[in-house]
C-alpha cells in the first residue's frame, strides 16, 4: 500500500504470528498511518520513527522455547504505549515478572470474555463480549504494577494493563472480525491511549499502483500467469491497464479446473474478450493427470502441480522468448500461510515460492502482494472489472486436486465438477440474501454403501463446503438452509454417477482449513 503523509505512526513489532499485516491494516483502516517490522528491530530504529504507540502481535511460540522471539526490555521504558496481543501479551508480562504458563485447555474460536469495562481502553466495552482466542500458553499471573481487566472460564488473565506505564495486553485478537468490539479496543489504543489523531489517508490503490507499474516496468516486456481466479485477473487488468500490449498472459489449462471454466477463461481475456493484452492457451490436461497419478499426500500433490505448472509455463515462456517482469498474483494471506518470517507453515500455496528456473525474465512483480482477498475485489471494483469476474469465488491454483481426498484421477475430477456445478448452481437461484463467502464441494476418498432401484451400490461420498469470511484467515461454516442442502443432495445423487451419498462440512477455521487438502 501506497503511504503518502507520514505525519503521526503506529510500530506493529511482529513477533511471528499469521495476523500481523491484519493488524497493519485494522489501524490503517482508522486513518493512522501503521508499518510492520520485525521484533528485532533496534532500540534507536524505533527511537528515529518515534512511534506514537507500539503493537506487540502474537507467534506461534511459548515464551520458554528455545527461540523464542524477543525484544529489548528497554522498550517498556521508552514511555511509549504498547498492546501486546496474544504472544505479545505473555511476552510483556513474562519480560515485566509476570507468569505464563501452559493453558490446561487450549482456547479457539469464538470465546466468552468478562471485563472489567472500566479505563481508557477497555471504558467503553460491554461487561462482556465474544472475543477471538487461539492460544495454548496464557498468562497465569500478571506482572507487578498491571491489573487484570478480563478472564474466560479458562483465562484468568485475558487482558491486563499497567495504565501508568501505558503498557496494555490481550490474550485474544481484537484485529479478527469475530471480536465483536475489537475495532473498539484497537480505536481505544489509539485515540485513548496513544492519542492519535487519524488524519491519515491512504493513496488509491490502483491510481498508485498503475504509476508505480508504468514507470517500474517502462517499455519493457511483462508476462502474467493468468488463472481466471480473482488473484490473478485482477493483476492482469492492472497489468493491461498500465502497459497494454506489452503484457502478455499465459493460461495454463491442468484440467484440475471447476466444470467449463477454461472456456469461460478464455472468452473474458481472449482475443474476443474486453481487454487489451495477449492471451495464450495451453491445454496441458494429460501432462498433469501423469503426474498425479499415484500421489495422495496433499502437500505432494500441490508440489506436483506448482513443478508441472512452472515446467509447462517455462515452455511456453521460452516460445515467447526473453521479457522483463514476470507477474504474480500473490496476495497476502498466500504470502504469510506460506510461511513468512516466523509465521508457522500451514499450506504451502502454490503460487509462491514457486518461481520458474529457466523464464528469462530480470524481476518479479507482484502488484497485490499486501493486500487481503476484499481489497484485491475493491480493488477489481476500482478498475471496472464486470462484478461477475470481481466478485467471483477465489480457486486454489491446485484446483481440484486439493478437493479430491487420496489419488486424482480423471474419473474423480468428473464426478467433482459435476457435483460442484449442481452445488454452485443451486446457491445462485437460491434465495439466500447474503451469499457464503467460499462455497465448493469436494470428494471425500470413502466409498460407502447405499441402494439405488432396489440395486446395492458402493460409491463416492460427495462433501458440500460454505464458509464466511472476509479474509480468510479464518472462517465460520455457513448455516445453509436445510432445505437447499436437501435439493442439492437430492440432484447430486441423482444426476452425478458414482455418487450415493452427500455430507455438509460444519467446521470452521481454525480448526479446518478452507480447503480439503
Ligand atoms: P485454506 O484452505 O488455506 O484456504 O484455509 C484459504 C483460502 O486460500 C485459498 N487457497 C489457495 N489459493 N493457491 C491459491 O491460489 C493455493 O495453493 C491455495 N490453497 C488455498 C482457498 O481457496 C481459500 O480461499
Amino acid at each position: 500500500m501506497a503511504v503518502k503523509m507520514k505525519k503521526e505512526m503506529v510500530l506493529v513489532l511482529d513477533f511471528g504470528g499469521q495476523y500481523n499485516q491484519l493488524i497493519a491494516r485494522r489501524v490503517r483502516e482508522c486513518n493512522v498511518y501503521c508499518e510492520v517490522h520485525p521484533h528485532t528491530l533496534a532500540l534507536e530504529k524505533i527511537r528515529e520513527m518515534n512511534p506514537k504507540g507500539i503493537i506487540f502481535t502474537g507467534g506461534p511460540n511459548s515464551v520458554y522455547g528455545e527461540d523464542a522471539p524477543i525484544c529489548d526490555k528497554a522498550v517498556f521504558q521508552m514511555g511509549i504505549p504498547i498492546l501486546g496481543i496474544c504472544y505479545g501479551a505473555q511476552l510483556m508480562n513474562f519480560m515485566l515478572g509476570g507468569e505464563v504458563s501452559s493453558a490446561p485447555v487450549r482456547e479457539y474460536g469464538k470465546t466468552e470474555v468478562s471485563f472489567d469495562a472500566t479505563g481508557k481502553m477497555f471504558g467503553s466495552l460491554s461487561d462482556t463480549s465474544v472475543c477471538w482466542m487461539s492460544h495454548t500458553d496464557y498468562i497465569s499471573k500478571p506482572a507487578p504494577g498491571f491489573a487484570v481487566k478480563a478472564h474466560t472460564q479458562v483465562c484468568p488473565v485475558a487482558a491486563a494493563e499497567d495504565p501508568d506505564r501505558g503498557l496494555y495486553c490481550v490474550q485474544f485478537h481484537p484485529e479478527v472480525v469475530h471480536t465483536r468490539e475489537g475495532k473498539r479496543m484497537l480505536g481505544n489504543f489509539l485515540f485513548q491511549v496513544c492519542g492519535c489523531r487519524g488524519d491519515w489517508k491512504m493513496d488509491s490503490f490502483v491510481e498508485t499502483s498503475i504509476r508505480e507499474l508504468r514507470r517500474k516496468v517502462g517499455s519493457g516486456r511483462v508476462l502474467c500467469a493468468l488463472s481466471g481466479g480473482v488473484d490473478s485477473s485482477v493483476a492482469a487488468v492492472l497489468l493491461s491497464r498500465a502497459v497494454g500490449k506489452q503484457l502478455t498472459c499465459v493460461f495454463v489449462d491442468h484440467g484440475l479446473l471447476r466444470k467449463n471454466e477454461g472456456d469461460e477463461v478464455e472468452a473474458v481475456f481472449g482475443p474476443n474478450g474486453p481487454y487489451d493484452l495477449n492471451f495464450v492457451r495451453v491445454n496441458a490436461q494429460n501432462r498433469f493427470y501423469e503426474r498425479l497419478a499415484g500421489v495422495t499426500e496433499p502437500e505432494e500433490k500441490r508440489k506436483v502441480i506448482g513443478e508441472e505448472f512452472i515446467r509447462v509455463f517455462e515452455e511456453e515462456a521460452k516460445k515467447i522468448g526473453a521479457v522483463d517482469f514476470l507477474v504474480q498474483g500473490t496476495i497476502y494471506p498466500d504470502v504469510i500461510e506460506s510461511g513468512l518470517g516466523k509465521s508457522a507453515v500451514i499450506k504451502s500455496h502454490h503460487n509462491v515460492g514457486g518461481l520458474p528456473d529457466y523464464v528469462d525474465f530480470k524481476e518479479i512483480v507482484e502488484p497485490l502482494r499486501l493486500l487481503f482477498k476484499d481489497e484485491v475485489r475493491a480493488a477489481g471494483r476500482e478498475l471496472g472489472i464486470p462484478e461477475k469476474l470481481v466478485g467471483r469465488q477465489p480457486f486454489p491454483g491446485p484446483g481440484l486436486a486439493i478437493r479430491i481426498i487420496g489419488e486424482v484421477t480423471e474419473e474423480k475430477i468428473r464426478i467433482l465438477q459435476d457435483a460442484d456445478a449442481i452445488y454452485r448452481e443451486e446457491i445462485a437461484n437460491s434465495d439466500m440474501e447474503v451469499k457464503p463467502d467460499q462455497y465448493f464441494a469436494a470428494l471425500t476418498n470413502m466409498r460407502s454403501v447405499g441402494v439405488m432401484g432396489d440395486e446395492r451400490t458402493y460409491d463416492y461420498a460427495v462433501a458440500l463446503r460454505a464458509v464466511t469470511t472476509t479474509d480468510f484467515m479464518t472462517a465460520e461454516f455457513a448455516p445453509l438452509p436445510w432445505e437447499l442442502l436437501g435439493r442439492v443432495s437430492s440432484r447430486i445423487v441423482n444426476e452425478v454417477k458414482c455418487v450415493n451419498r452427500v455430507l455438509y462440512d460444519c467446521t470452521g477455521k481454525p480448526p479446518a482449513t478452507v480447503e480439503l487438502e
